[in-house]
């Protein structure tokens, strides 16, 4: 009976989560661009690119229902020490009850000088992004992961997920360095990770 209670309400918070996706989807197609909530292995996976032990808070983007953002508190980051930007101010509120302690913002991943507002030189150990990159044009996702990359240490990584074939973000081998991170099947619609780094 137990038991029976909890897969109900552990499916019921799924489905409840799924729904607020769907309203926040069809209320701006080109900001969210998924289908589904990411799956939680995708969420750990991108998750274990951070370093807990390097002291430095985490910056994720495009949070949304917060799959990924409890995967990286999972991964012992303190709430304090977790930012996260979303777009949707849906989203935001949702996340803001759910999650105690992080420092969410309301704001645009795209702008993220005036986004962070007194955060905006802070350094972080990584990035985790969930931004739907291919709704954008190629010059502003270079310009976003050039960004992130400016507020990482050289050679920690910007994870982004994505749902093309390639990498959403062109190559600029004299810039950063692109590795193919994991290809997802247990995420729908399938993903693929991405992981960019600074060489220099
Ligand atoms: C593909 S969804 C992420 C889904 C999330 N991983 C989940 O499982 O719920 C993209 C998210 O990025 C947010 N987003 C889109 N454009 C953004 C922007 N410019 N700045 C910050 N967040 C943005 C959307 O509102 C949405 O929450």
């Amino acid at each position: 009976m137990r038991l029976h209670l909890k897969v109900k309400e552990k499916f019921g918070r799924k489905f409840d989560e799924e729904i607020r996706f769907f309203k926040g989807w069809m209320h701006n197609t080109r900001a969210v661009g998924a289908i589904l909530p990411t799956s939680s292995i995708t969420a750990r996976r991108m998750a274990s690119i951070i370093n807990p032990s390097s002291g430095l808070p985490v910056l994720e983007l495009g949070p949304g229902t917060g799959v990924i953002t409890k995967a990286i508190l999972e991964r012992g980051i303190a709430p304090e020490k977790l930012v996260s930007v979303e777009y949707s101010t849906e989203f935001f509120n949702h996340l803001k009850a759910r999650f105690d302690g992080v420092q969410f913002i309301n704001g645009d991943a795209f702008d993220l000088s005036r986004t962070l507002g007194p955060l905006a030189d802070q350094q972080f150990d990584s990035v985790v992004s969930a931004v739907p990159l291919l709704n954008f044009p190629m010059h502003r996702r270079v310009e976003l992961i050039e960004d992130l990359l400016s507020r990482i240490p050289v050679g920690r990584p910007v994870v982004q997920i994505s749902y093309g074939p390639l990498s959403p973000v062109v190559a600029m081998p004299d810039r950063y360095r692109i590795q193919h991170f994991d290809f997802v099947v247990r995420n729908i619609p399938p993903a693929q990770l991405w992981i960019y780094r600074k060489t220099h």
